[in-house]
């Protein structure tokens, strides 16, 4: 299938393009910097840069490719960018999502949105796909209202919430967990959350999930995460265990110690029980997913 991914230059794009060129498909990477990616040479891959939020780029690029799919997992990713930037926040995810569909429309695509468990409070946790929503910071409100969007497309659709993503960067810049590496590695000091749940998604699942979607043209709301409730501080603690580095300077502090932006929703973490039923997800165990992710890096 011909598939359009925006933000493929970022963590969870990269993989994206990664799994749908394992899969067979002719895959139009998209990103607003040049291609970072080392996929030239694959027959099925070609790059476009592209801003989103510019209608007449976005025309010549469907007219070009009239995608049966798109991907979209572009965004302004950071919440702290979002509370700090939000006209720009409110231009990129939310205005940019309706252009995208606006676009998508003309071809009939199969759009599929990237989401996050930030569209909740954080005050249930382990929420199921219909819980009604509450974002308490910018960023999530921008999420939630190009979810809406999403969800009046005339056409078929699927919203993919997920988590705290984790995973050995394919380009670009460290997630959390090769960033905490090294850290343990610098002998660095670092204060890091205890008192947040989440349940950390390791990229390839999510991208093989995403490739399900795409596979079953399976339509509606999805959380593809990861199976465990964790906090940031397990999850670094899980690095250093993996490292076998015994003596570091990993500090547990609750959120209100670490003065941020945004607010962060504290019990999150999404319930994955449709995903497993109906697409077959089936996401690797936390200390599997470090693992995967560490292997290879220096020093292991
Ligand atoms: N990572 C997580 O933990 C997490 C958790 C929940 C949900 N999500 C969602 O998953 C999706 C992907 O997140 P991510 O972590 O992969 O983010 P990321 O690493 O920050 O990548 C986002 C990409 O979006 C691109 N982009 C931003 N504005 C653009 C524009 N106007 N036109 C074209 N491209 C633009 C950026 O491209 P350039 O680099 O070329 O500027 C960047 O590569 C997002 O929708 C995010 O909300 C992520």
């Amino acid at each position: 299938m011909k598939i359009l991914v925006t933000g493929s230059n970022g963590l969870v794009g990269s993989y994206v393009v990664k799994q749908l060129l394992e899969e067979g498909h002719q895959v139009f990477a998209s990103s607003r910097t040049p291609d970072l990616s080392a996929f030239s040479e694959h027959p099925g891959y070609r790059f476009v840069q592209l801003d989103f939020t510019d209608p007449y780029m976005l025309d010549a690029v469907f007219e070009a490719i009239k995608p049966e799919v798109v991907v979209h997992s572009g965004a302004m990713s950071k919440p702290d960018d979002c509370e700090q930037n939000q006209s720009e926040a409110y231009t990129i995810n939310t205005a940019g999502t309706l252009q995208l569909l606006l676009n998508a429309a003309d071809y009939k695509s199969f759009f599929i949105f990237l989401s996050t468990d930030f569209i909740f409070n954080g005050k249930q946790g382990m929420h199921r796909e219909d819980d009604p929503a509450d974002p308490i910071s910018y960023y999530g409100c921008t999420k939630l209202e190009a979810e809406e969007a999403v969800k009046t497309y005339a056409y078929e659709w699927a919203i993919v919430r997920t988590v705290f993503v984790y995973g050995k960067p394919l380009y670009g810049r460290d997630c959390f967990i090769t960033m905490i590496a090294k850290k343990l590695r610098n002998h660095e000091a670092y204060a890091v959350t205890d008192d947040q749940e989440r349940t950390p998604t390791y990229a390839p699942d999510l991208a093989k999930g995403i490739a399900a979607i795409i596979e079953k043209k399976a339509t509606g709301v999805f959380h593809l995460c990861g199976k465990e409730i964790c906090s940031p501080f397990q999850m670094a603690m899980e690095t250093a265990d993996f490292l076998g580095i015994r003596s570091h300077q990993l500090k547990p502090v609750h959120t209100a110690d670490l003065p941020a932006l945004a607010q962060r929703p504290l019990k999150s973490g999404l319930d994955i029980s449709k995903a497993q039923q109906q697409l077959d997800y089936a996401p690797l165990s936390l200390r599997e997913g470090v693992r995967r992710t560490l292997e290879g890096t220096a020093g292991v």
